[in-house]
């Protein structure tokens, strides 16, 4: 299909992309195909993305949000269940399901919520959504929430029996507080204290560890964690800069915190987004979250290129994701995987600007920042970016059970 630079087994090769209905066949110098300029690069996985719609159709749809995905080198993203109404049971699991069927334009797969009415009853619902869907996790689970029925308890987590991976969002109400901007009321202390509590029960995979320390119990754990893009490369200091836009969950951290993160990224399994879209008014009135599935990877590129990260780095986007969530076929540019590829050219560094993204947010908060966007991006073989989209909604394919 394909010939160039290529990222296989952990190193840049030349080699040749053989694809048969959308399966890589075979990997090597000898295979013939057309010739790309470029790297090409597995394709992304998001495992943390907040795609809205039902009730919050102004915010974001699994539509807008899957485009931006693809216009960001991403082919597969887990959205999570914080929705309204909440995916707590098979109905609603089933109905965003087949609403992504008809809009996804990546694969598109959902996290089940754990909410405090369907706790006792959590394994039965998993078991009816395994029988139809391909379950990821259990997740978001909130340990701090401003929805009653969102927080749970350690108490909760210590009696739940189901074997199924939970993502935790860790942060102790006890050194939660309420205001803006939240990071002087949201302390690093809430983080490390909710990620030694749940260390004590049970194996996690931790969204969006934003303190040095709780990074460091975590890897010296057998649970595993993400980092997100904003919580190592943006601080408290871009106040100013963001004004009212700053909120986000857990918040942003000092400087100094920033630069351990960003010299420990390697002690995180899993980058992801976080991808949280709100208005620019709902955020001027202190809603948190920022959007990022876009700029996740080109983000990440950008740090390679200066050489801040290492090119193996994309593995905590691609390989690492596919392992702990269980994705068979995605990952590695590897014989018997979907050929998820997106291309990049390295020397095209370009500056982030909100007018060329494709969120309905309608703003970001890397503005100016340095990125590496896909010139193409193939997905199960199809070329489904070149620049532009070349693929209808719905083109993606929802994760059922094999
Ligand atoms: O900032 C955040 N926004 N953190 C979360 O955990 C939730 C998210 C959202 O859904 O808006
Ligand atoms: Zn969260
Ligand atoms: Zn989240």
């Amino acid at each position: 299909m394909i010939y160039g630079k290529i990222y296989y087994k952990g190193r840049v090769v030349e080699a040749g992309v053989e694809v048969e209905d959308g399966i890589i066949k075979k990997v090597g110098k000898e295979v013939k195909g057309k010739e790309v300029r470029g790297l090409i690069l597995p394709a992304a996985i998001d495992v943390h993305v907040h795609f809205r719609d039902f009730n919050e159709k102004h915010k974001e749809t699994i539509e807008t949000g899957s485009l931006s995905a693809l216009y960001g080198g991403v082919c597969l993203v887990v959205d999570q269940p914080n929705t309204n109404p909440v995916v707590d049971c098979y109905e609603v699991y089933d109905r965003r399901m087949k609403m992504a069927k008809k809009s996804s334009y990546v694969d598109y797969t959902l996290n089940l919520a754990l909410t405090n009415k369907n706790a006792k009853n959590i394994g039965e619902i998993v078991k009816k959504i395994e029988k139809k869907y391909y379950l990821p996790a259990i997740g978001e689970v909130f340990t701090q929430h401003e929805n009653d029925e969102l927080q749970i308890t350690y108490k909760t987590l210590k009696e739940l029996s189901v074997s199924k991976l939970l993502t935790i969002h860790a942060e102790d109400p006890r050194f939660v507080g309420k205001g803006s901007p939240n990071f002087k009321y949201r302390l690093p202390k809430a983080e490390i204290e909710a990620v030694k509590k749940c260390l004590q029960i049970g194996k996690y995979h931790f969204c969006h560890i934003s303190t040095i320390k709780a990074l460091q119990m975590i890897s010296k754990s057998n649970s595993t964690c993400e980092i997100t893009p904003h919580h190592f490369l943006l601080s408290e200091d871009d106040f100013k800069r963001l004004d009212g836009l700053i909120n986000v969950n857990p918040p942003l951290r000092s400087k100094d915190e920033v630069e351990k993160l960003l010299k420990n990224v390697g002690l995180a399994e899993v980058i992801a987004s976080d991808h949280a879209p709100h208005t620019i008014e709902e955020k001027l009135n202190g809603s948190s979250g920022f959007p990022g599935v876009e700029t996740l990877y080109p983000l990440i590129l950008g740090l390679i290129v200066k050489n801040v990260l290492n090119l193996n780095t994309i593995e905590k986007l691609t390989k690492n994701p596919a392992k702990i969530f269980g994705f068979e076929r995605y990952g590695d540019i590897e014989v018997g995987n979907y050929a998820n590829l997106a291309i990049f050219d390295l020397k095209k560094v370009e500056k982030i600007d909100v007018e060329k993204l494709h969120s309905k947010a309608n703003w970001t908060p890397y503005e100016g920042f340095d990125a590496v966007f896909p010139e193409k991006v193939f997905i199960r073989g199809v070329e489904a970016l070149n620049t532009e989209v070349l693929v209808d909604k719905g083109f993606g394919k929802i994760l059922e059970c094999v």
